[in-house]
């Protein structure tokens, strides 16, 4: 029954969202009605600048660290407050769960769990960024990237599930970005103003 607090608290600290309150208390302006209209990273720095965008994912990031945290030391648990906060994050009750894409606090949460999964992840995000300068690209391709280097290490089944779970719920969350990717629409990433 702990657990399962542990679990909804993780929901909760995911749901808390970072991008649309730094928009709004610090330069006044609705991510959610700007840009790409998502409330992550990405679009802070697009219609905000460097420092927000890199606020938001720090914040992000820590909402998924902070979660994981809370499920220690049953990893089953652990791995329940990963995905619980990825949900929060991306279905967030404070935005009528319409809120970011994942990518940052699953960053955090699965950086706990396996910072070498998230290395690699992140190596892969950054040779596709470099190639394409797409930012949404690069996020769907690395997200399975988690799960396969669990599956590879030979880390226990709920791991490889979990990871690749998380995965599914960020790729899903990119829809309109692989919609628009597939028209060739999906702008790469240039700031358009401070
Ligand atoms: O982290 C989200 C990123 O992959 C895409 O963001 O704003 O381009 O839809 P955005």
């Amino acid at each position: 029954m702990e657990s399962f607090r542990w679990i909804v608290l993780s929901y909760f600290i995911g749901a808390i969202p970072s991008g649309y309150i730094i928009g709004k208390v610090f330069y006044h302006v609705d991510l959610k009605k700007t840009g790409s209209g998502n409330i992550g990273a990405t679009n802070a720095y697009r219609e905000l600048g460097v420092v927000a965008g890199f606020s938001v994912f720090i914040c992000d990031f820590l909402k998924g660290f902070i979660a994981v945290h809370l499920g220690m030391p049953d990893p089953l648990i652990v791995l329940a407050c990963a995905i619980a906060a990825i949900v929060g994050n991306d279905w967030s009750i404070f935005l009528h769960f319409k809120s970011g894409k994942g990518v940052a606090c699953g960053v955090g949460a699965f950086a706990y769990i396996s910072a070498p999964a998230v290395l690699c992840a992140f190596a892969v995000w950054l040779l596709v960024f470099k190639a394409k300068h797409i930012v949404s690209l690069s996020s769907i391709i690395a997200a399975p990237v988690v799960a396969l280097v669990l599956l590879i290490e030979g880390a226990s089944a709920e791991y490889v599930i979990f990871a690749a779970l998380a995965a599914v719920i960020v790729i899903g969350k990119h829809k309109d970005n692989i919609k628009r990717l597939l028209k060739g629409e999906e702008k790469p990433i240039i700031r358009e103003k401070r």
